[in-house]
């Protein structure tokens, strides 16, 4: 069986620039063949054509703008339809970090569209086949901003927690199926993501806060082929992680109860 037969295809979201276009570069140099979804196509085809010359896998390019209903329901049914498909990277989105009140809704609309909508549907237009054939992973890119409850990061830190609270729920639904769920908190990487709806820019972070895309794709793959559920590029201690984990576990017996706390003084 050839390289490419075995691995299959990855279907990347938000492969025309940043971080989706290194998971191709990475996936396509793996062996996976590649279908690469995002607006710009334009960027995708040059990507395309550079990645199926160098590494010899076929490359198939697919124009979706993932907030609109024509478009996702043709991405949906590929993966619905195509059994070469192994993989899934849930990568496109946006990052509209500024005052909520001063916010266009929307644009807040569209973020929860992309951010939590899209992925939503993907993974669940993908998932009966890969169960079904006892094969495949679903990786989808949260981000460290869902953990950083500030101003400026109501509604794109909470798509990306819900992400992750998919993302760990969906990982228990398929333990043992042969289905791999990853997903990744990066901190800030240096994408063209920055600067984009007028908030934050690169610069003005301290640099030793920033990571390069190729680093940040590279040590998820890492933490991909250790098998990670949640893999946070730039922690050093992983400990601290499950730390926090252990301390939302040890709260499970108290969070539902028939009477409400004492401190509230209600219960007679
Ligand atoms: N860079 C960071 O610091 C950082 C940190 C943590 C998490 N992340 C996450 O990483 C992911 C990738 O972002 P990036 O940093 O690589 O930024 P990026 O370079 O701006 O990439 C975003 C990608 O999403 C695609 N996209 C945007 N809107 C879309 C739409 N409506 N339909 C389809 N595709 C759409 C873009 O392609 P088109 O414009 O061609 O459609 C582009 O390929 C995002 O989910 C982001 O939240 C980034």
């Amino acid at each position: 069986m050839s390289k490419q037969a075995s691995l299959g295809t990855a279907l990347i979201t938000g492969a025309s620039s940043g971080i989706g276009a290194v998971y191709a570069d990475r996936l396509a140099k793996r062996g996976y063949d590649l279908i690469l979804v995002a607006r710009r196509v334009d960027a995708l085809k040059k990507l395309a054509e550079e990645l199926s010359a160098r590494d010899g896998v076929r490359v198939q390019t697919v124009q979706a703008d993932l907030i609109d209903a024509q478009d996702i329901a043709k991405v949906e049914k590929l993966l619905r339809d195509d059994a070469s498909i192994t993989m899934l990277v849930n990568n496109a989105g946006t990052a509209t970090l500024a005052p909520f009140a001063q916010t266009d809704i929307a644009a807040f609309q569209r973020e929860i569209e992309l951010n939590i909508t899209a992925p939503t549907r993907l993974a669940r237009a993908v998932l009966p086949g890969l169960l079904a054939r006892g094969k495949g992973a679903i990786i989808n890119i949260a981000s460290v901003m869902s953990q950083m409850v500030q101003p400026g990061n109501t509604v794109y830190g909470g798509t990306k927690a819900y992400l992750l609270h998919f993302s760990q729920a969906l990982a228990q639904e398929t333990t043992g199926a042969g289905v791999q769920v990853q997903v990744v908190l990066p901190g800030a990487t240096r994408t063209e993501i920055w600067g984009k709806q007028g908030g934050t820019t690169l610069e003005s972070l301290p640099a030793e806060i920033v990571m390069e895309t190729d680093d940040m794709v590279d040590a998820s793959l890492a933490g991909f082929d250790q098998g990670e559920l949640v893999t946070i590029p730039a922690l050093p201690d992983v400990g601290d992680w499950q730390r926090l984990v252990d301390a939302r576990t040890a709260l499970l017996p108290n969070l539902s109860k028939n009477k409400s706390a004492a401190r509230y003084g209600v219960n007679s």
